[in-house]
């Protein structure tokens, strides 16, 4: 199982963190830095967020997205026609690249939900050229993600199983405090540098909040999955105070904070 996150629909993932990714991307391009006539790796490219961003944003040589999920990446070719941009499935584990055929690899909300973030890392790092850059960021789960926060903990006050899939999810790996650059520097990066990357997810009412998360996309879809449809109503009356807190149903805003990391590849 190279993969814990489960992405089955391309369009419930757009819904759910699509549009929000796109946001980070901007933020994550500008931690990681990008240069004209680079090929640039986007490693767990999803719907393509942050290779739409590369593609916009500079004139990059080449842009490679590659994922584990079929559905998402066959979502990203059809959404960004772009001669410069190529998507492909693969394992992070396992890049299907030779040594050092990129400037500059990156990896946006992925390395944590790889089966083995090590050596995922080591094969960002074998991929990229001598001076090149590899830069990462993962969300802040426990600390700085709140609509997981309001989720998880609305749910686990009423289901025992909700607070044991909040513990994994807010342990997942590299995900906690200076464990992502800690990674870079375990794996051999050098002058690696920590980062926070925020952006605001604005929701246009309560219902623009829950349907997503009843799309049933990654660990949070793989509970809302497995809970019985009396106790997810419950679930999603509660959460429905909770968004409210007060004020008429309408947009909120929520604050969704990254962990970033870039170190250098030396010889
Ligand atoms: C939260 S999504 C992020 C997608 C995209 N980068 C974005 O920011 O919208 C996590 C992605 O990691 C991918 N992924 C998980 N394990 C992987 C692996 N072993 N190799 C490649 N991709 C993987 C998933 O399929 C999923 O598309």
């Amino acid at each position: 199982m190279p993969s814990i996150y489960s992405a089955t629909d391309a369009r419930a993932y757009e819904r759910l963190m699509g549009r929000w990714s796109r946001l980070l991307a901007e933020e994550l391009l500008g931690f990681a830095g990008l240069a004209p006539g680079e090929r640039v790796l986007d490693l767990g490219c999803g719907t393509g967020s942050l290779s739409a961003a590369l593609a916009a944003r500079a004139d990059p040589a080449e842009i490679v997205g590659l994922d584990i999920a079929a559905s998402y990446v066959a979502f990203a070719a059809a959404r960004l026609d772009d001669r410069r941009v190529r998507f492909a499935v693969g394992d992070a584990d396992r890049l299907p690249f030779r040594d050092a055929v990129f400037d500059r690899s990156l990896s946006l909300l992925a390395l944590n939900f790889v089966a083995d973030p090590p050596a995922a890392l080591a094969e960002l790092r074998r991929v990229t050229r001598p001076g090149g850059t590899v830069g990462a960021a993962v969300w802040d789960m426990a600390g700085g993600l709140v609509y997981q926060r309001l989720f998880w903990d609305t749910a686990a006050a009423l289901d025992p199983a909700a607070d044991r899939a909040r513990a994994r999810q807010f342990s997942l790996p590299l995900t906690t405090p200076g464990a992502l650059a800690g990674a870079f520097r375990d794996c051999g990066l050098t002058k690696v540098v920590e980062g926070s990357l925020t952006i605001r997810m604005t929701y246009a009412d309560f219902a623009d909040f829950w349907e997503p998360i009843a799309g049933a996309q990654g660990p949070l879809g793989d509970y809302v999955r497995s809970v019985e449809p009396g106790l997810l109503a419950r679930i999603a009356e509660r959460l429905r105070a909770a968004y409210l807190a007060g004020r008429p149903d309408g947009p909120r805003a929520m604050a969704a904070i990254a962990w970033a990391a870039r170190g250098r590849v030396t010889a």
